[in-house]
């Protein structure tokens, strides 16, 4: 029996690809960058899996052409707002992603975020290695305090979770957090959390920190009314997705003070980071590095190898949306 044939759209950990090569007919994108649409439209006749990742657009257009081959979309990551699940439902196309492997990494990422944006780091270090720095002083980059501050958590999921117990055991910060699902007492207990209207929780915390799922329904979540009920001491953290926040009425906040400043792992139109932010100096800017650490992705890679081998397999995959 012929082995089926699996693309993988980008340069996936060593180790994974030698993994499935051993398993399955598979392509790799040697190149490592994004596929066009044609490609990938292409792709879906000639493929019986495509493992796509945050990049590529799997759009109902590209999943309506006729003579579809592909059977499973296996998605390295777990953010899939970028792969139209409805259409590949449509047309019997299983899509699966990779949880829990990348939880701490992304709310390591978070935390990152946050002592960096109240702490002035981008900026200090900005200013020594452009020879700018004149010595210590009692007056220089003085940051915020993080020790005790209140934490809101926008999504209470697993990154959300994990930001909040990073937050509340190494900072002592109490934490606060907005979610449509009620959580487990034992986790509140946990993390010393407590549920509050979004609104409530804008206004209240010194830090809001988003791990809410991207797509329509959350498109501009935070806009420039929610951002006018932050406190002009917060700041903002996103490692969720870019479009959770109007990025033009965030720049204006960090302009003219609506808040402090804002810590950024995610844009809408990725890799263009709106050319405003750049000049501003309260925004900590980061290449979407929430999952980048070498165990998360080997284990990210295994865990979609993992989704496949069930699949093929005429078992369910652990992961299946
Ligand atoms: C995810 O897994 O959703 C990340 O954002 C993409 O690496």
């Amino acid at each position: 029996m012929s082995r089926p044939k699996v693309l993988l759209t980008r340069r996936w950990p060593e180790a994974v690809e030698r993994r499935l090569a051993a398993d399955y007919d598979l392509t790799l994108n040697h190149g490592d960058g994004p596929l066009s649409f044609e490609t990938l439209s292409e792709a879906l006749t000639q493929y019986d899996a495509i493992c796509p990742a945050v990049v590529d657009s799997i759009t109902a257009d590209l999943v309506a052409r006729d003579g579809i081959r592909t059977r499973i979309l296996a998605n390295y990551g777990v953010g899939v707002n970028h792969i139209d699940i409805e259409a590949c439902r449509a047309r019997g196309i299983a899509v699966t992603n990779t949880p829990d492997v990348l939880t701490e990494a992304t709310a390591e990422t978070a935390l990152t975020l946050m002592l960096m944006i109240a702490r002035r780091a981008g900026e200090g270090e900005r200013q020594v290695r452009a020879g700018e720095w004149k010595g210590w002083g009692t007056t220089k980059l003085l940051g915020t305090i993080l020790v005790g501050k209140t934490l809101g958590v926008v999504g209470f999921g697993r990154i959300g979770q994990a930001m909040a117990r990073m937050a509340h055991r190494a900072l002592g910060m109490p934490v606060l957090y907005s979610s449509r699902r009620p959580i487990a007492p034992e986790i509140e207990a946990e993390t010393g959390a407590r549920w509050r209207p979004l609104d409530d929780l804008l206004a209240e915390a010194d830090v809001v920190t988003l791990h809410c799922p991207g797509g329509p329904e959350t498109q501009n979540l935070i806009n420039a009314e929610r951002l006018r009920l932050m406190k002009p001491s917060a700041f903002l953290i996103n490692t969720a997705r870019g479009s959770v926040v109007d990025e033009a009425a965030l720049e204006a906040a960090l302009r003219t003070g609506v808040i402090a400043g804002a810590g950024l792992d995610v844009f809408v139109n990725e890799p263009d980071v709106p050319p405003g932010f750049l000049e501003l100096e309260n925004v900590v800017l980061f290449p979407h590095l929430g999952s980048a650490t070498v165990e998360t992705r080997d284990a990210m890679g295994h865990r979609a190898a993992d989704n496949l081998d069930a699949f093929f397999a005429g078992k369910l995959p652990q992961d299946l949306l």
